[in-house]
């Protein structure tokens, strides 16, 4: 009997990839038919598939050609499969010609031709897209486009400044379209908002567009104030509009798994998140500026915040901070948190350092999670017995701002009801931290 084996994601199944497995079955008596997880797509920088394994899995089998289907999860395993398996032909589509020539010492390789004028990537493109308009052009938006255009579904079709000169440079250097120095303009352009703007002004910028009937997704820090967070995610809900807030690392693979990691008790119960981010930034700089909310707080706050949050809940009892001060702001804080039955620190920095990790003790164990933490791909549970300590690894593409725009994008193509990584609750209570150390609650400057 003649083996054949054949690999694709067969995304949004076509007649090309009906074709392919038909010739693929031609050239011998059993076909093997391979299909990538959704992990290793993503893994090999591939986020933009639209149905999910099984999905594809079920579209496969209804051709009814594949006499046997495997997952296919890792690097490599082409080789392990062809010899499990028995495998005498390996074959793929043309476009992979040449490609897969290291396979003939296993096996005998066939590029079978390819059907002309159709692909996933065709079709993903006629589907539905968010039309997105930012907000700001400084930084973060120049990072913003390039890791969007990763993402299916999301089009950046226009951009506003109140500084003409400065929008039409940016617009020009990533081939947007429409051009904005008044918000109506942009507003008639999308039907979604990336807010990149200073920190002062999202909480104005987020009612704005939300009043305008736009999604927004929110930089972070999102607002200063828990009334004013509350306020714009209730005026979300009345207009069925989904407001994010774009804190990349809830939207990371490593961060959402070592959330349910550590709910599935793997260190036992929790006892103490500590967590540092310090970024050394030049005192001329606008992070440094008293006038318009500048400071370590403001700056980085939001990023320890969310694993206290996620991993302790949001019921503190009590914070207190301490911070080094120069210039009216804060150059360093270290914030310290009472829960009922854990306690929760961080340390935030943009004129003095620290190792930027995160642990997060238990009392079975704990994690590590080295610097950068918070755009991490690999984390470390470990445990008494070192022989139980275990190290895992994720995929974090680019800048990793294509999580949270891939997260954005589904919510709104879904009307909202996509699952949201950090809730409602945990952002009002993260803009009322931010509102408590503006307010110096509790606060002991040095
Ligand atoms: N294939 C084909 N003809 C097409 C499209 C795909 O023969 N028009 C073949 C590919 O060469 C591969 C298999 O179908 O052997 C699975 O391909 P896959 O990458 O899943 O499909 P694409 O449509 O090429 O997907 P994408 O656009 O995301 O690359």
């Amino acid at each position: 009997m003649k083996k054949v084996i054949t690999y694709g994601t067969y995304d949004l199944f076509h007649r090309g990839h009906y074709n392919l497995l038909k010739r693929a079955r031609e050239l011998g008596d059993y076909l093997i038919v391979g299909i990538t997880t959704d992990s290793f797509d993503l893994e090999r920088g591939k986020m933009n598939t639209c149905n999910n394994v099984m999905e594809r899995i079920e579209a496969v089998k209804a051709t009814g050609l594949a006499d046997q289907i495997v997952i296919e999860e890792y690097r490599g395993q082409k080789i392990d499969d062809i010899q499990k398996y028995g495998v005498d032909i390996f074959a793929i589509g043309s476009d992979w010609e040449g490609y897969f020539d290291y396979l003939k010492e296993f096996c005998e390789v066939v590029y079978l031709p390819r059907t002309q004028g159709v692909s996933s990537t065709q079709l993903r493109q006629e589907r539905p897209t968010v039309q997105i308009g930012i907000i700001g052009t400084g930084s973060i938006a120049c990072r913003f486009v390039p890791e969007a255009e990763n993402v299916n579904s999301a089009n950046i079709v226009a951009a506003y400044n109140p500084n003409r000169k400065e929008c039409k440079t940016y617009c020009d250097n990533y081939g947007i379209p429409v051009c904005a120095d008044n918000l109506n303009v942009l507003y008639d352009n999308c039907n979604a908002v990336y807010i990149a703007s200073p920190h002062y002004t999202h909480y104005e910028y987020a009612k704005s567009a939300l009043e305008h009937g736009k999604h927004v997704l929110c930089e972070t820090p999102f607002v200063f104030e828990k009334a004013q967070a509350e306020e714009l995610f209730d005026l979300a809900e009345k207009k069925r509009l989904v407001l994010m807030v774009a804190l990349k690392t809830a939207y990371t693979p490593a961060f959402g798994h070592l959330f349910s990691l550590l709910k599935s008790r793997v260190i036992g119960d929790i006892v103490e998140v500590n967590a540092s981010v310090t970024t050394l930034t030049d005192e001329s700089s606008e992070k440094l500026d008293s006038k318009r909310i500048g400071g370590s707080m403001s700056e980085n706050a939001c990023f320890p915040l969310l694993p206290i949050f996620k991993f302790l809940g949001v019921d503190y009892r009590s914070i207190n901070f301490y911070s080094k001060m120069k210039n009216e702001v804060d150059m360093y804080t270290k914030a310290v948190f009472r829960f009922d039955h854990a306690i929760a620190s961080f340390q935030v920095g943009l004129g003095v350092k620290t190792e930027g990790a995160m642990t997060i003790a238990g009392t079975r164990g704990y994690v590590y999670v080295p610097a950068p933490w918070w755009k991490t791909d690999y984390f470390e549970v470990r445990y008494e017995d070192q022989s139980q300590n275990k190290k895992y690894f994720y995929p974090f593409v680019g800048e990793g701002l294509r999580y949270e725009i891939k997260d954005f994008v589904a919510s709104v193509l879904s009307n909202g009801s996509h699952f949201s990584k950090v809730s409602k609750v945990e952002n009002v209570k993260m803009a009322e931290v931010q509102e408590q150390y503006i307010k110096s609650v509790n606060l002991y400057r040095i």
